[in-house]
């Protein structure tokens, strides 16, 4: 058996599409197990540019399972859109499954996400407005609505009926919006339901059998370790664990069935909506890194904040998901700099800070302490050995890797599937 989880180290954005693809190709079945469509990864194959937010890289390869855990949480027009458009693409979604524990966002958590950002004003989180604080927090009280009321017609209707009449209050009376009309949500959702029931299975079943079998799970998380509802920049967050261990959960798997994690890293941080950045360059430099690395989010198109690397921030995430491996995206995007910096503590009124802290007031009081590096003016992006690369660019990885205490595996190059260095192949493996 073997089971390989990819995870996010920073606030998201690291290029995981690229690699959960990268290695997807070498996985037998590919698993999403937490967040929404409020994920966007770009997938770059065979010259086309593929934009997935909630259906696993994995779908990519014919015949390839690809499942969709209950920890996710889906909104069904927007995964019968993403089907939609892989098929008119001439991609086959057949070996696509969903939990039928997973949560659905419905309109109202779209709107009540809406709101409820605009009622915070400067206090807002800069979410998505994908609605999936509103869904994880109805899962949470118990008021959710899952796959499995959404293909049972009755289920659906008793369910969305008794929501639905709070929802309308609270979006009404509280934040003078308009309401939704019970009928034609019951209208538009029961054609959903028939078109996703086919893709309906008990997806802890079929991990489980899987790794019975020998074969190699790869879980695909989503967003990164401090935008973890627990352990990130709360209430920077999202509503969902990105981290490591969510898998077990988000998947229906024990804990002792996981064999290794991978940490994704860019080879800078970047961040999007709003929340503290130890790193963050707010300078012309901050903005050279937006323009080289086309740091734009993939759900909502907004400038994504830049900054040097952190390698607080990357221990925080070794320590927090156990990492094995480190795979560093996007170090083309540093490419002819003079220096480069990483971040190696933090000083905080006056002491070096061991550990990434939880308070928030803490986190944006600390300065980072930086050492500075040679850069390197070559380009990078056809190199495909690393020992290849210049001799600065390489003792930059490995200083990031020494700074971060993990080792690195796979770095990448540029946005194509093939512009990728292997040092070390994690998936046979493991
Ligand atoms: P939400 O997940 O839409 O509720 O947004 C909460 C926070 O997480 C906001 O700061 C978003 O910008 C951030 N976020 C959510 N998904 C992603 C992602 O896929 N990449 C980067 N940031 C994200």
């Amino acid at each position: 058996m073997s089971a390989l989880i990819v995870v996010g180290t920073q606030w998201g954005d690291e290029g995981k599409g690229k690699v959960t693809d990268f290695l997807a190709a070498r996985a037998d079945v590919v698993v999403r197990y937490q967040g929404g469509n409020n994920a966007g990864h770009t997938v770059v194959a065979n010259g086309r540019e593929l934009k997935l937010h909630l259906i696993p890289s994995g779908i990519l390869y014919p015949g390839k399972p690809c499942l969709i855990g209950n920890g996710v949480v889906i909104d069904p027009e927007v995964l019968i859109e993403e089907i939609k458009q892989l098929k008119s693409q001439g991609i086959n979604t057949d070996f696509l499954r969903i939990s039928p524990r997973a949560h659905l966002i419905l309109p109202y958590h779209r709107r009540l996400d809406l709101y409820e950002e605009k009622q915070k004003g400067s206090k807002k989180i800069g979410t998505t407005c994908c609605g999936i604080g509103p869904t994880y927090a109805d899962k949470t009280s118990r008021a959710g609505i899952r796959v499995a009321d959404l293909i049972d017609p009755e289920e659906f209707k008793f369910r969305l009926k008794y929501v639905l009449e709070e929802k309308n209050r609270l979006l009404i009376s509280i934040y003078g919006a308009e309401g939704f009309d019970y009928t034609e949500l019951m209208e538009a959702y029961s054609k959903y339901a028939e078109i996703l029931k086919p893709y309906v299975a008990d997806v802890s079943v079929i991990i489980n059998t899987a790794l019975d079998e020998g074969k190699k799970i790869l879980f695909e998380g989503a967003q990164g370790t401090l935008l973890d509802l627990d352990h990130g920049t709360y209430p920077f967050v999202t509503s969902s664990h990105p981290i490591a261990g969510a898998a077990c959960i988000g998947a229906g798997i024990g804990p002792t069935r996981i064999n290794r994690v991978v940490g994704i890293a860019k080879a800078y941080v970047t961040r999007v909506g709003e929340g503290p950045f130890p790193t963050e360059l707010t300078d012309a430099m901050g903005e050279k890194i937006r323009e080289c690395g086309n740091e734009y989010g993939t759900t909502t198109g907004r400038p994504r904040r830049c900054g040097w690397y952190d390698s607080v921030v990357a221990r925080y995430a070794a320590r927090i998901n156990g990492l094995d491996f480190l795979a560093i995206t996007k170090l083309d995007v540093l490419s002819g700099l003079k220096t480069v910096k990483i971040c190696s503590s933090y000083r905080y009124k006056g002491e070096t800070l061991k550990n990434f802290p939880a308070s928030l007031k803490v986190l944006s009081e600390c300065e980072p302490v930086y050492e500075e590096m040679p850069g390197w003016q070559d380009d990078i992006s056809n190199v495909r050995n690393y020992g290849d690369l210049p001799a600065e660019a390489r003792s930059y990885l490995e200083r990031l890797a020494s700074l971060s205490g993990v080792p690195i595996v796979i770095v990448g190059v540029g946005m194509q599937r093939e512009q990728t260095i292997i040092i070390h192949d994690v998936m046979p493996a493991c």
